[in-house]
């Protein structure tokens, strides 16, 4: 079996674009691998110092997973923090690379470019990327698009290594999910959590219904577009063409229908997530690390061995 292993960015509540353009194409696909899924939260460290927002979001991050129906007994699901692996293997590649290789790297770029001053945590995020997934012989790793640039340098520090000291480390390939369209937001821009234009994805139905109800619709077309591009993501496409036609033109009927489809989904995976108790997340997490640890101190007694500290 091929595996498989991707990082969870601790990070705020989540949309229904994030559910659709990321965890649904997950959770559908995630158990036909041998799986591990980690919370990022070292990685986390290069952009927040609240140490209440950061456990919050840990929790938040594994509890939005779960609720969308990812089974924890069919995936590894750990905490990168306590596998101390990573980082130890992190340091090893930073000294294998070159401070202008690391320069190309987008997040560091992105953020000279602003003009604004970089901690080294962010400078060097790519090899503790490069460190997560190599450390499991990782053969796929799903990402967005935005994150195909580290896992190049995923394949660049195994490539490095490999050729100083042996072959060690297997090559991942990304795995980009761009079968689904970007959802339209309530002005019909992208759907962001930046552009203030969000439905969110464990609302009430209440927050639902409010979110739907501002939704832009065009004055003229008997199609209010951004309704219906939600719409078509929940139903088939005869279904809505019957309700189309028969409220032509009656957008507040068709909103009613959208939030009718959208609570039907989000409904069962709201009470999920209610469901779920902060000591189920701590025992998933305790028990998911300490299997990946398992697998993460053979490779690094392997790799002290190669380069030598190993006496
Ligand atoms: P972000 O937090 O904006 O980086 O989004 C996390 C993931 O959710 C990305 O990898 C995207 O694939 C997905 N995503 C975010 N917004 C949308 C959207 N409006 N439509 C489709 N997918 C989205
Ligand atoms: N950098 C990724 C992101 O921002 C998160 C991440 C960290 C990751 N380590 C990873 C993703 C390993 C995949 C594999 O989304």
């Amino acid at each position: 079996m091929q595996r498989l292993l991707t990082g969870l960015q601790p990070s705020g509540a989540l949309h229904i674009g994030n559910y659709f353009g990321a965890l649904k194409p997950f959770a559908d696909m995630y158990n036909t691998y041998e799986s591990y899924l980690m919370v990022v939260d070292y990685h986390a460290l290069t952009t927040t110092r609240d140490p209440k927002e950061l456990k919050a979001n840990i929790f938040n991050a594994v509890r939005d997973y779960l609720s969308v129906g990812v089974d924890p007994s069919k995936a590894v699901i750990f905490q990168q923090s306590q596998v101390q692996e990573h980082t130890e293997l992190a340091w090893i590649f930073e000294c294998l690379v070159t401070v202008p290789f690391l320069e190309l790297a987008h997040a560091y770029k992105d953020k000279v470019a602003k003009g604004l001053e970089a901690n080294a945590g962010l400078f060097n995020y790519p090899m503790l990327m490069a460190a997560d997934i190599l450390l499991y012989d990782t053969n796929v790793v799903p990402v967005g698009q935005d994150q195909k640039q580290h896992v190049e340098y995923a394949r660049e520090a195994a490539a490095k290594f490999n050729n100083v000291y042996g072959e060690t480390f297997k090559e991942p390939r990304e795995l980009i999910q761009e079968s689904v369209a970007v959802v339209p937001g309530t002005d019909g821009k992208k759907m962001s959590k930046s552009y203030g234009n969000t439905i969110p994805l464990f609302g009430t139905k209440d927050e639902i219904a409010k979110a739907v109800m501002s939704i832009v619709t065009d004055s003229s077309g008997e199609k209010p577009k951004n309704v219906y591009t939600i719409h078509k993501l929940l139903k088939s496409k005869s279904a809505l063409g019957f309700i189309y036609e028969a409220s032509m033109g009656n957008y507040k009927t068709l909103k009613e229908a959208l939030i009718e489809d959208l609570d039907a989904l989000i409904a069962p995976m709201r009470a999920k997530r209610e469901s779920i108790t902060d000591d189920d997340i701590r025992r998933i997490l305790k028990e998911g690390s300490d299997r990946a640890r398992v697998v993460a101190s053979v490779k690094m007694a392997t790799v002290r061995k190669r380069i030598g500290v190993a006496l």
